[in-house]
């Protein structure tokens, strides 16, 4: 059985959360296979909004199993207060939710030499969300890391202490001054620890591939978006783990002819959080109204987002690294009662007009050209079936249809599970 994929195509936030959760009754396992509290996932249902950051987005259904992938960087800290909220929802989680021991862990003293990192770079900063990412995946790939594994051995605490050790004094390196209390850190962190260690951990490759074995259904959920992927996303502005299809493979041991379908997803328009460039950028009422139509605001740092038209040259570049086979359009209904919708559909380059995604798409070196599309005035979040949506959506759908040669199977045109129409 393959396994499929369920990415970003976009800067991140563009609703993976949601349509996890309401594609989580066709499979057995969700798998995270990337990133870590730097997300932030979104599911409303009956009623209730919950927020996750670490957790599979399939961990509110009954039968299927989370598993969190050694690609994953856990903070034990906020995977505790995750807990805690499906604690507070009787979500029963002791028997779902499996954590691979390659996962890395988050410690305090990552967090602290992001927020150095971040600080000292000035007006360059990436706008991380200061949640440690950056310096854990550093840790891992200097091989200096220490796993959920390592906290099975005895001599965790020292691999620890060590590690901690280092971080304070690479501290000092920075022309900044961190204020912290490393007591009250290791407090709340060991609290942490103490939970995480009442969860099971799993050898998640060999899991998951006799899982396949056994044809169950298996559907790995992406962080973030491929724009923000560390090696084909807007870098330095980026965040540092693979948020492309190849990371799945990678995040999770399954061989890349083991991946069946891949799930697309972007919004009808599109937003960025944190710095960087962003080609169709607005600064005008446009742009405020997808802002606050569209409540974009981090789910994680509550920072408001960027927002611009939909950039199909980027996505059409996203579409290609990540082999995408369905698109899902989020958000439809936020673009609702503009009186015209543009696509980006090429961008000026060096005196040229190109249709790929350039080295650089700085302001200075690229500017867009737009296709402009008749809006529509029906208000989508009551509608339930694709005979519904109005005409105009529907050009619009088709014409990304056409562009990028990959049909859009769902149009999600509000936050609630409900508010899904199937095509
Ligand atoms: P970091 O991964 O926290 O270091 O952040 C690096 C960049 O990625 C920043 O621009 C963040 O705003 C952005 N970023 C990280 N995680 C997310 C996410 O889940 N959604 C949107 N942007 C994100």
């Amino acid at each position: 059985m393959a396994v499929n994929l369920l990415l970003g195509l976009q800067w991140g936030d563009e609703g993976k959360g949601k349509i996890v959760d309401v594609l989580t009754k066709n499979y057995d396992i969700i798998a995270r296979f990337q990133g870590g509290p730097n997300a932030g996932h979104t599911l409303i249902f009956d009623g209730n909004k919950h927020v996750l950051h670490t957790i599979p987005s399939g961990i509110f259904h009954e039968n299927t199993k989370n598993v969190v992938g050694n690609g994953v960087v856990i903070d034990p800290v906020i995977f505790k207060k995750e807990l805690e909220n499906l604690d507070q929802h009787d979500v029963n989680y002791t028997d779902k939710l499996l954590i691979s021991r390659k996962a890395h862990i988050i410690l305090p003293t990552h967090r602290l030499l992001d927020a150095a990192s971040e600080t000292s770079k000035g007006k360059a900063k990436i706008g991380s969300t200061l949640k440690g990412i950056g310096p854990t995946y550093m840790d891992k790939t200097g091989r200096n890391g220490i796993r959920v594994g390592d906290l099975e051995l005895d001599n965790w605490k020292e691999k620890y202490n060590a590690l901690t050790a280092k971080h304070i004094k690479m501290l000092d390196f920075f022309d900044v001054q961190i204020e912290y209390n490393l007591e009250e850190l290791e407090a709340e962190f060991c609290e942490g620890i103490d939970k995480l260690k009442t969860l099971e951990f799993i050898d998640s490759e060999e899991y998951l591939n006799n899982a396949i074995k056994e044809k169950k259904t298996i559907l790995a959920e992406g962080a973030q978006g491929s724009l923000l992927d560390i090696d084909f996303g807007t870098y330095p502005y980026v965040t540092s783990s693979n948020t492309t299809a190849a990371g799945a493979c990678t995040g999770l041991g399954i061989a890349p002819n083991r991946i069946g379908d891949v799930f697309g997803i972007f919004k009808a328009y599109t937003t960025r959080v944190g710095s960087g460039p962003f080609p169709t950028e607005l600064f005008d009422e446009d742009g405020e109204t997808m802002g606050r139509v569209g409540h974009e605001f981090g789910a994680t740092t509550g920072r408001p987002r960027r927002c611009g038209w939909l950039d199909l040259v980027a996505l059409k570049y996203a579409i290609q690294v990540n082999g995408v086979t369905q698109l899902m359009m989020m958000k439809a209904d936020v673009l609702s009662g503009f009186s015209k919708i543009k696509v980006c559909t090429s961008y000026n380059y060096k005196g040229e007009e190109i249709a790929h995604l350039p080295y650089n798409i700085e302001p200075v070196n690229v500017s867009v050209n737009y296709t402009e599309f008749k809006g529509w005035k029906a208000d989508l979040t009551k509608m339930t079936s694709k005979e519904e949506l109005p005409e105009n959506l529907m050009q619009y759908i088709e014409f990304i249809e056409k562009e990028t040669g990959v049909p859009v199977k769902i149009v999600s045109v509000g936050p609630d599970r409900k508010q899904t129409i199937l095509r």
